[in-house]
């Protein structure tokens, strides 16, 4: 949901995320590929390497590969959207200049452990917080470099924007810059106009009607080279500060439903990831609710159920990322078990404050009836 911002109660953006310095984008892509600048510069590796988790979204390698550094994926932990750290302190060395750690549907990574594999080497910790957005006071931002989303479907969701919170003044001045882009006010107005329709399509009831639509380019994943660093429009950057509030109020009840009905209706073919990673109901928000469905029939029939009834289901990224199309070139021969078998199992089920009680109770009922199948089956 957009909320059209309103000049005079927008606080700077600035202060909205004190005490760290904010520096504002036209993406999160470019975001990240401002903090790989600023980390290439400072570690000036001949051949320089960014590690980054090997099932994720493509613009991570766009951002890289515009940094002038090699993108090396390190596979997941099995069962786990996080880093395998075996393969990260592997995979660290002499040309590593930056690891980026990415909290994946708003599950927070593994950082104090990802800092104290680097400890000394002088690398440089990105968080890719693009899909997570808590309070500062949350102390859950932990990278040298933060990078925020404001893209479409993310936790504060202008479907334009991002920025880098850098956690040290040294760190907030070695950021490349880019010179405020102002827009014209019919380009503004038809900002207003695509953020009154991208509200209208958020209704879960209404999700047949964007998948339907292929211009749209919804739940495509395709890696697209970045050209320059954008930066953020002022104008629409005067939205944000009445969104981050709003973000930061939101109930968490939709996803607090969901995790009781996992634990009465799901069955042991499904885990509950976020249960799986913290052992219990996730004190953080999710962006969307991520399950693992281990029998691909059952995958199959959950999604038809869920899709059938307009519930929004989404796999996220259908293949880890040496299967994304554009990016087999990049990694060629690149193995990552752990993240394929991620790819083909996962579910996503949305959490927005669209989902109605009554969305709730269907996609429970699809959950039981994938159980069924799978009894009959004979799994
Ligand atoms: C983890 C992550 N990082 C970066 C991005 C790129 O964000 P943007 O679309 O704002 O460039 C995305 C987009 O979905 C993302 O999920």
């Amino acid at each position: 949901m957009i909320i059209p911002g309103d000049r005079a109660v927008s606080r700077s953006c600035g202060e909205l995320f004190a005490p760290y310095a904010a520096h504002f984008y036209g993406s999160a892509t470019s975001a990240l590929a401002a903090s790989l600048v600023a980390a290439v510069a400072r570690l000036r590796a001949p051949t320089p390497e960014v590690l980054l988790p090997a099932y994720g979204c493509p613009a991570l390698v766009s951002a890289v590969l515009f940094a002038g550094a090699r993108p090396r994926l390190i596979d997941l932990e099995r069962d786990r959207p996080w880093m395998d750290l075996d393969g990260l302190r592997a995979a660290l060395g002499p040309d590593t200049v930056a690891v980026v750690g990415v909290d994946l549907f708003g599950i927070p990574e593994r950082y104090p452990k990802i800092r104290e594999a680097i400890a000394g080497t002088g690398i440089v910790l990105i968080q890719d917080s693009a899909q997570a957005f808590p309070p500062p006071a949350d102390a859950r931002w932990l990278g040298d470099y933060v990078v925020l989303s404001f893209g479409r479907g993310k936790p504060v969701s202008l479907l334009h924007g991002g920025a880098v919170l850098a956690r040290e003044e040294e760190l907030a001045r070695a950021l490349p810059l880019s010179p405020p882009q102002v827009t014209s006010g019919q380009v503004r107005s038809g900002l207003a106009l695509r953020a009154g329709l991208y509200n209208l399509l958020s209704s879960a009831w209404l999700y047949w009607l964007p998948a339907g639509l292929p211009f749209l380019g919804l739940g495509e994943t395709r890696y697209r080279p970045l050209a320059s660093i954008e930066a953020a429009d002022p104008r629409l950057m005067e939205w944000l500060p009445v969104n981050v509030h709003t973000c930061w109020r939101r109930s968490d009840d939709r996803q607090r439903a969901i995790y009781g009905m996992l634990a009465d209706s799901a069955g042991d073919h499904i885990v509950d990831l976020p249960k799986a990673c913290v052992g219990g109901a996730p004190a953080f928000r999710l962006l969307r609710y991520p399950i693992l469905v281990n029998d691909p029939i059952v995958r199959q029939r959950l999604f038809h159920c869920l899709g059938h009834r307009g519930l929004g289901a989404s796999a996220m990224y259908p293949s880890a990322l040496p299967g994304v199309s554009g990016l087999e070139r990049f990694f060629g021969g690149v193995s990552c078990p752990q993240a394929d078998s991620f790819a083909r199992r996962i579910v996503t089920l949305p959490v927005h404050s669209r989902v109605r009680k009554r969305d709730l109770q269907r996609m429970r009922g699809c959950l039981v009836q994938a159980r069924t199948d799978r009894r009959v089956a004979g799994h």
